[in-house]
């Protein structure tokens, strides 16, 4: 299969932390896992800018940076197959954020759920609308855009969380694609359902911000000692235990195969003693990762190599980013004065009709809105259980313009006279033009 058959997964991993267990059962492990697929080109990456909106420490960006990279090597990613390299070291990715900011509606980023939440929070707090949001937070769905469409990533794994920046990094590549041909790959979302969640030590999901996580590559004796902490019933020794809402059953489950947890199950019956069921879950993790601990080690002390391999992970990707950003620019019109016009470019090819979008939010519910051949967001509609519901209103405001919009504009909640004065405009124009 030649490259460009292949198809492109790409993600970013934000270098705010140490990695721990969580990461490796929910990411890093299925990921490594998936990106020996011959059939797929792999694109993974170390997102240092996006760090830098919520982490002030220079240390830390720099610390977690070398583990993050060495702990995705030593699990077994091969940067000989795959593209592996810093966003920091693409100076095309911050370019193509400018491009992308100027095709991007502030209204499709004042939705984003980050930026929502901290609203919500400043206004619940009887605070600024804005307060303590920095542009770097309000733009970050940008930036990942420009990181997803610079290498036309197909597809691209994610949380639940991140899916809403996906869709933005869709509408971005059609609005640009729209005003200046097609240059961009629209990417899908990818949610892995049935990978592990993780609990941590106090039972609850294994995250950084409950601090109740077990660094992947912490020495031997850590390791064991955080596992001799993870919570459990007080049931003595000898009585049965019940599996289900276990944390130490669940996380041996993530690495044991189903004839060990099966053991593990009956020994749970039989009143297995906590002490003995967290020894048995250290020794089981403990063969899984110490072959991985070692290689880290060795790349945390030889921080030159994984410099020099993130370097040559860089160039890698500068080779499609660079000509692609040489495109790009010459698409909008920063190029050389002597440069000809494209066809496309001359005034009988420009867009001139607003057009319809469909899409689904994170809430499961249908929406569409109308934008103008300059991206202008005229009409945005509520959510629909159904497509089909939003499609036939599509249907009728295409058919019957103008008088259309007045019968059905409690469809559309937050809509103001100005917005409702260009729609009626650009809704007569798409009528005749039927
Ligand atoms: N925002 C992602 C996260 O918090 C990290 C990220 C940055 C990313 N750029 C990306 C993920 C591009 C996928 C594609 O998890």
């Amino acid at each position: 299969m030649t490259t460009s058959a292949r198809t492109r997964v790409l993600t970013g991993i934000t270098t705010t932390g140490t990695p721990h267990l969580g990461n490796y059962v929910g990411a890093i492990r299925p990921t490594v896992q998936a990106s020996r697929n011959p059939q797929t080109d792999g694109f993974y990456f170390l997102a240092d800018y996006h760090a830098l909106i919520k982490c002030e420490d220079p240390l830390r960006i720099q610390r977690s940076t070398m583990e993050i990279a060495a702990s995705w090597i030593a699990a077994g990613l091969d940067p000989d197959k795959v593209t592996f390299y810093r966003q920091s070291d693409i100076p095309e990715i911050p370019e193509l954020t400018w491009l992308l900011t100027c095709v991007t509606g502030k209204g499709l980023l004042n939705r984003a759920h980050a930026y929502k939440a901290a609203v919500d929070k400043n206004h619940a707090a009887g605070h600024d609308t804005d307060a303590d949001v920095t542009a770097g937070l309000f733009m970050y769905p940008v930036l990942m855009g420009a990181d997803i469409l610079m290498f036309k990533a197909h597809k691209v794994p994610v949380g639940r969380d991140q899916i809403q920046h996906i869709e933005m990094a869709r509408d971005m590549a059609s609005s640009f694609n729209h005003l200046y041909g097609e240059h961009f790959v629209l990417p899908e979302a990818v949610v892995e359902e049935s990978v592990a969640l993780l609990p941590g030590l106090d039972g609850r999901k294994m995250s950084k911000s409950y601090d109740n996580t077990i660094p992947l590559f912490a020495p031997a004796a850590q390791l064991r000692k955080q596992i001799m902490g993870i919570v459990t019933d007080s049931k003595a020794p000898g009585e049965p235990k019940a599996t289900e809402g276990s944390a130490l059953f669940q996380i041996y489950q993530a690495f044991a195969s189903a004839e060990e947890t099966a053991q593990l199950a009956k020994a749970y019956a039989e009143g297995i003693a906590w002490g003995d069921a967290k020894q048995l879950l250290f020794e089981r993790i403990d063969r899984e990762v110490a072959p991985m601990r070692e290689h880290y080690q060795a790349l945390i002390a030889n921080p030159a190599e994984l410099d020099h391999l993130l370097r040559a992970g860089a160039d890698k990707a500068r080779q499609l980013a660079t000509p692609f950003m040489r495109e790009l620019r010459h698409a909008v019109g920063l190029r050389a004065l002597t440069a000809p016009a494209s066809l496309r470019e001359s005034a009988a090819h420009k867009p001139v009709l607003a057009s319809f979008k469909q899409y689904r939010e994170q809430d499961g519910l249908f929406y569409f809105k109308l934008v103008s051949a300059q991206g202008e967001v005229l009409l945005q509609s509520q959510g629909f259980a159904a497509p089909r519901e939003a499609g036939q209103l599509i249907g009728r405001l295409q058919q019957e313009g103008a008088p259309a919009l007045a019968a059905l504009k409690n469809h559309f909640p937050a809509l103001t006279p100005q917005a409702e004065a260009a729609a009626l405009t650009e809704l007569e124009k798409i009528k005749n033009s039927n």
